[in-house]
């Protein structure tokens, strides 16, 4: 199959950091289809061969695993080419037509991995000029809006240039194997459905923490926020993914309509919970991967009267027969002690304790996202001290390390969701109306700190996020899992 890939944003750091390297993992496992172009659009005035000469200088900033050898380069590299645009020139976009009508390739995939502001117009423009064929897969990067208004009119604006099934919206999240490994757990398997539910569940935690700070995109950070950064698009989706019916089949309409049945039954905020069971955080200076670091505050790019957060912890319910009254606690933030994404699933203590040892919840699935992809099942076993009149119990875990089973070297999540957009499998993209139903129920916590002077909590670069989120999750008896 021929496709040709137009990458808007051709020379950014998206391009060379993320889709570069994804697109040549995929060339070198040998998936991706051969023959194809990757055309790299930007207004920079570069030829085809400057382009692949600064592609190849970016190559050698990447991970060395990833990086092509001369050799490979070569023959990538002739999949590249370059064609300089202005993005508010329709006369450029006829110039793009032309060059994709020299040959009609089956599938054309427009990835706007520009500015979100440029969404849109690009979009009127592609469709102007007729590039909005049957044939046209426009991939789009978050944040698509920054609240429910804007992602509507962005979606209202797609739909009129676009018909939903050729618009994917990227949430990088669901392309993480350990992620897809999710679905497998839950819909593979029937060890763990019977017990899905708030019969035996206590309760369940997300966590997404990084080490890393705002980096270079401090501007586009104070704009945007942890919230709209994490919540509303990849820990939403992984709550979907643990709290979602089985679908009635693997179609990417059965999986994305259970999803949106989860964001559907997502409690409704109030102000009694808005103020007890959503925390915001902001890193202050401290020490991070042994270096000192600067706070927020005094990041390139960020607002001296800044309020934006850096850390979310909140607490929400899924309103339905499976879940009723069992708490689902998301946190990320950036700047905390590690790097480390993971879902804690805890099953309620025995219902009847014939043991003395006071051991309380004594059952936990982990799922391990980040920075290793595995299982941890924590149970009571026997432990080796013998007292015959006092059986002693002593926690052990299972632990499955897919990296280890199945090779570290496995396919990336930019690298599996490029191959699905070029094969048109839109299982891993979002939908709009989960989109817009995700930015619905984030809308009040954006309104109430919009009203409150308070502003975010202050942590130590370094730490765990401030002492507020664990006070909120203690007020329910539990506390964060350990890891982190
Ligand atoms: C991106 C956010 O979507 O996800 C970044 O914009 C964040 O701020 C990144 O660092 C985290 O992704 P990952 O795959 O490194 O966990």
């Amino acid at each position: 199959m021929s496709f040709d890939l137009v990458l808007f944003g051709g020379t950014g750091d998206l391009a060379w950091r993320k889709l570069m390297p994804a697109l040549f993992q995929a060339f070198r496992h040998g998936t991706l289809p051969a023959g194809g172009r990757i055309i790299g659009v930007a207004r920079d005035d570069l030829s085809d061969a400057q382009y692949r000469q600064l592609m190849a200088e970016r190559a050698e900033r990447v991970e060395v695993a990833k990086r092509p050898n001369a050799e490979e380069f070569t023959q990538f590299g002739a999949m590249l080419h370059y064609l300089r645009m202005d993005l508010s020139q329709p006369a450029d976009y006829e110039r793009l037509a032309a060059l994709l009508r020299e040959r009609e390739a089956d599938c054309v995939v427009m990835y706007l991995a520009t500015a979100p502001g440029l969404f849109t117009s690009v979009a009127e423009h592609i469709g102007a000029v007729g590039l909005n064929g049957p044939k046209t897969r426009m991939v789009l990067e978050k944040p698509l809006g920054h609240d429910l208004q804007s992602n509507r009119a962005i979606n209202a604006t797609l739909a009129g240039v676009l018909s939903e099934d050729q618009i994917f919206r990227i949430d990088h999240y669901l392309g993480k194997p350990s992620v897809q490994n999710l679905f497998a757990l839950r819909f593979g398997n029937t060890l763990f459905e019977p017990l899905w539910r708030r019969d035996t569940i206590s309760n369940i935690q997300i966590t997404i923490a990084e080490d890393l700070g705002v980096e270079t995109r401090g501007a586009f950070y104070d704009q945007t926020g942890a919230l709209r950064d994490m919540v509303q698009n990849h820990a939403l989706q992984l709550l979907c993914a643990i709290g979602m019916e089985p679908p009635i089949n693997s179609s990417a309409g059965a999986i994305r309509d259970e999803k949106l049945k989860v964001l559907q039954s997502l409690k409704p905020w109030t102000p009694e919970s808005l103020a007890q069971h959503v925390v915001r955080g902001r890193y202050a200076s401290g020490t991070a991967l042994g270096q000192p670091v600067p706070g927020y505050l005094q990041e390139k790019g960020v607002a001296a009267t800044s309020t934006t957060e850096t850390f979310v912890a909140l607490r929400t319910e899924i309103s339905n027969w499976r879940w009723a009254g069992v708490p689902f606690y998301i946190r990320t933030g950036k700047r905390l002690a590690g790097r480390d994404a993971h879902i804690a699933i805890n099953f309620r203590p025995v219902p009847h304790p014939i043991f003395k040892t006071p051991l309380g919840a004594a059952n936990r699935l982990v799922i391990n996202l980040q920075p290793r992809d595995g299982l941890e099942l924590h149970l009571l076993a026997q432990s080796a001290a013998q007292d015959q009149a006092e059986p002693t119990l002593a926690p052990v875990h299972l632990n499955l390390d897919f990296d280890q089973r199945f090779g570290a070297e496995r396919v990336g999540a930019y690298e599996r969701l490029l191959l699905d957009v070029i094969a048109g499998r839109l299982n891993l993209f979002v939908r709009s109306d989960e989109q817009e139903e995700a930015w619905r129920w984030v809308e009040p916590i954006l309104q109430h700190w919009r009203n409150d002077p308070a502003g975010p909590r202050s942590y130590a670069a370094g730490g765990r996020g401030p002492s507020a989120a664990s006070a909120m999750i203690a007020r329910d008896g539990h506390c964060w899992s350990e890891e982190m």
